[in-house]
Formats: structure tokens, sequence, C-alpha cells
């Protein structure tokens, strides 16, 4: 057998395993499995591509193969350093940062396949052979175009999650008209680069992308975040796709589709998620439509009450059904342990207890339900934002633990609210609600939150960790056992 048909078999069966592998995530029950699968195809990709490399290799086999270890060993340590001390809440900005790299990658392949291309064109034209074939030329920009737009978006959307500069929406003058302008001028340098194949209009359109890219993000304000995320996942696997056409790898293609599809189908989801077209998101963020006033600035909402945790042990002791409502807060007070604790005491006591997650709760999809899992929640209490809003009318108790955004009735009632549309979970319909936050601070899209000011709400400040444990403290005080 040839290196080239082993590596080809095994790219079979690596692009099984990936497809197997998305399979597998969609369920929080097989995500694990999936994941497992995910990697074990990986491995075999790498391996096969090893042997591909060292077999083609124009210098001493040897040579070749101690680069690729030397390469690998360093993004290995790189990667499991990075990946150990990174926090769940950071996972967004971590993301954001790996695709830039998938996108630099693209760039690079981009610009490398076409000089090498015209080494090997000038040679054949020695011989009496013709330039570089026009699809490979159409690859080749494509690829860098894509890897460009993705690479700088992806690092705007880094400083922007990782709080390194302002997460408001840049609005230059007529920055639409700007965007189309960079894209008429990225189709006029692709007729020059076709017609007369050089460096200097492939490098010029280079820089174009890598604006337009910085531009696009940056234009788009905080609260569409996980949607740009979820884009430029889905273009750093079309840049990847890109790539495995230029350099002839099946699996490249492969895996670059299934990466480019699904992240472009979690942003649809996500949009619809959000009441939101894809379009205005990519176009614009958040409070980004010109006169908007921001809701709930200055407006007069009310006076607030407070709760202390010994009566909010006591209402939900009294309480036949709870519905927990988690948001980002939980996730930065590492609270999930204690509240699965509650919820196991509760349930022993006979309570209904469920939770109500919102699609884009915290700071990456499915961030609650993995915070759950982590702490043993049973995944048939956990329930979509869907499932549950009709039913949250008929419960009693409604603990908000660190949501903010995702409850806000400004989403559903006011129309001049910069996240009017967006769909939320409807907690002010329940007898009780009991909201665990620090302040009166704004959420994540900087809104006020009628909700705090409602006559069933009450307020719980402090630490969400340091709350839910005084419950379960009173609770077990008052002989509750789980
Ligand atoms: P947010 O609206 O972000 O509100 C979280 C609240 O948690 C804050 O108001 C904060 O209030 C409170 N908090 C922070 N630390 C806390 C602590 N230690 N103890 C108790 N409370 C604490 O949360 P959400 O309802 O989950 O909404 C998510 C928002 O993020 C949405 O706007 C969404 O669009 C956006 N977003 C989502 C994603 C994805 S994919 N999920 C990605 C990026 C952005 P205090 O400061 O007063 O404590």
């Amino acid at each position: 057998m040839t290196a080239s048909s082993f590596a080809q078999g095994v790219y079979l069966v690596a692009a099984v395993l990936f497809v197997l592998s998305l399979a597998g995530l969609s369920k929080q029950e097989s995500a694990r499995r999936g994941n497992v699968l995910g990697m074990i195809g990986m491995g075999l990709a790498l391996a096969a591509t090893f042997v591909l490399a060292v077999d083609r290799s124009e210098r001493a086999p040897v040579v070749t193969a101690l680069l690729i270890v030397l390469v690998l060993a360093t993004g290995a340590v790189v990667g499991t350093v990075r990946a150990r001390r990174v926090e769940m809440t950071q996972m967004p900005e971590l993301i954001a940062i790996l695709h830039s790299f998938v996108g630099a990658a693209a760039v690079l392949v981009g610009i490398n396949s076409f000089l090498t291309g015209q080494q090997d064109a000038a040679l054949l034209e020695g011989l009496g052979g013709g330039g570089q074939d026009a699809v490979h030329l159409v690859e080749v920009y494509l690829g860098v175009l894509i890897g460009a737009v993705t690479f700088t978006g992806s690092v705007v959307a880094f400083l922007k999650l990782s709080a390194r500069i302002r997460s408001a929406p840049l609005q230059l003058p007529g920055r639409n008209l700007l965007n189309l302008a960079a894209l008429l001028v990225c189709a006029g340098l692709m007729v020059w680069f076709l017609a007369a194949p050089s460096l200097a209009p492939l490098l010029l359109m280079t820089l174009v992308a890598l604006a337009l890219g910085w531009h696009l993000v940056a234009s788009i304000g905080g609260g569409d975040m996980p949607v740009v995320v979820s884009m430029l996942n889905s273009y750093s696997g079309w840049a990847a796709a890109a790539a495995g056409f230029m350099l002839g790898n099946d699996l490249l293609v492969v895996t670059g589709a299934l990466v480019g599809s699904s992240g472009a189908i979690l942003s649809y989801l996500m949009c619809r998620a959000m009441n939101r077209s894809f379009v205005s998101v990519i176009l614009g963020g958040f409070g980004a439509e010109e006169g908007t006033v921001v809701a709930g600035g200055d407006a007069d909402l009310g006076e607030h009450r407070e709760v202390r945790a010994p009566e909010v042990a006591e209402l939900l002791r009294a309480a036949r059904s709870v519905v927990i409502t988690p948001g980002y807060g939980m996730a930065v007070a590492k609270a999930q342990y204690p509240v699965a604790e509650l919820v196991a005491k509760l349930r022993a006591g006979g309570t209904q207890v469920r939770f109500g997650v919102h699609p884009v709760a915290g700071r990456l999809p499915g961030h609650m339900n993995v915070l759950l899992a982590e702490a043993k929640v049973p995944y048939d209490i956990v329930l979509e934002m869907d499932e549950i809003n009709d039913e949250l009318a008929g419960t009693d108790v409604v603990l908000v633990i660190g949501a903010n955004d995702t409850v806000n009735p400004a989403a559903a009632e006011d129309p001049a609210s910069p996240i009017a549309g967006m769909p939320v979970l409807r907690v002010w319909e329940a007898g009780q609600v009991v909201v665990f936050k620090r302040s009166m601070a704004t959420g994540y899209a900087g809104v006020q939150n009628p909700l705090f000011f409602r006559d069933n709400t009450a307020m719980l400040f402090g630490d969400a960790k340091e709350q839910v444990e005084r419950i379960v403290a009173e609770l077990v005080e008052a002989g509750v056992r789980a």
C-alpha cells in the first residue's frame, strides 16, 4: 500500500468520526462520547498527514519528521497550558482567538500556494506549458479573502469579549456603504488577479479584507457577540475548506465544510432565539440603529424590594413548584454546586423543581447546561426556554440566579428597548420572583431591567454562591434533608 492510499483510507475513517462526533454533540447525554470520537478522528488525521508529509518530502524524511514533531509539540504544549488555565467564562474569548488562527493559517496557506503555483507555472512555461489553473487561482483568492476577514474579525471579537476594548458598536458614518465598497474593491481586484496573476492584487485584497473583518465586527454591539462568534466559527470552517482545496487535502475540505455549515446553522438558531434577522446582526448590533433611545436608562422604574436568605428559605419551603433560571452570574460565582444541593433538598421535601435555560444565557451556547451537568443536576429537570415559558404562570417561586437580560420584560413589552423582540423567560408571570445578584447593575446588553421593580419581585443582593449556601444552611437547620 502506498502512503497516499493509506492516508486516504485513514482520512475516510476520520471524516466519519467527525460526523459521528457532531451528532454526539447535539445532545447533552452523548456530548462526552461526541468529544472522544472527535479527538480520535483528529488523532488519526494528524497521524495520516504526518505519514503523507514525510513520504512526499523533498528533503531528508527525518528532517521533515522532526520539523513536524517540533511544531506539533509546541502547539500541544501551548494549547494544553491555555486550556487548563481558561475559566469557563473565558471560553468564548478562547474560541474567538482560535478562530483567528484558522483565518491566519488560510491566508498564509493561500499566499504560499499561489507562490509555489507561480514557480511551477514558470517551470512549465520553460517547457512550453501554460500558467496557473484559473480554478486554483479562484480557490487561492477566496481562501485568502475569507481567511483575512476571519482573522481580524476574530481578533476584534476576542478583544471585545475579554473587555480589552469597549464592547459598544463602532458607528462610522455610512458603515454599510463602507462594507459594500470593500466587497466591490475585492471583486475588482479578483478580476485583475485572474487576468494577470501576480502578488500585487492578492496582497492588496488581503489588506482590504483585513480592514473589512475588523470593521464588520467592530460595528457589532456586545449583545450580538454570541452570534458573531458562531458566525466566525462558520467563516473559519469555510477558510479551512478553501485551504483543503488549495492543498488537495480531502479531509480538510470535509472538516472545513462540517465546521462551516454547523457554524452557520448555529448562527441561524441563535438569531431565531433572539428574534433577530441574521443580516441585521451582521450589519449592526443591539442599539446600533441610529436614533434608538436606550430604554429604561433614566426612566423612573419605582422602588425595588430586598429580601434576605432566611426569608427566601421560608418561601421555598412553602412552595410546591420552583423554577430556577440561571444566567452569567451563576457562572461567575460558581454557584452551580450549592444550587444543585438546594435542588436536591427541595426535591427530597416533595417540591417540584425545574430549570429554565435561555438559549443565550451566560456567554456561550450551552454554557448553563455544561455548568449544571458539572454539578450533576439531572438532565430531565433542565428545560429549554420554549419548554418552560408557558409553565411559569403556574409556578409558585422563580429563582433568577445571576441572570438579567434573559429575563428582561422590556424585551417583550417595550418596542423602544434595544433588546425588543428578543424572546425571554417570562419569569414575572410566576407567583414570586427572587433575583440573586450583587447590585442593581445592568446585564450584558447594558439595559435596565424593569423586572427588579415589579411587586412580585424581591432582590437578594450578594454573591450568588454565598447566598445559595446560606439558604441551604437555613433549610438544613429547619430539618430538610436530602
Ligand atoms: P447578563 O445579562 O449578562 O447578567 C448577568 C448578571 O449576573 C449581571 O447583571 C450581574 O449583576 C450578575 N452577577 C455577576 N456576578 C455575580 C455574582 N458573583 N453573584 C451574583 N450575581 C452576579 O446574564 P444573562 O441573563 O445570562 O444574559 C446573557 C447575556 O449575554 C445576553 O445579553 C446575551 O445576549 C449575552 N451573551 C450571550 C452569549 C451566549 S452564546 N450565551 C455570549 C455572549 C454574550 P451584578 O453585577 O449586580 O451582580
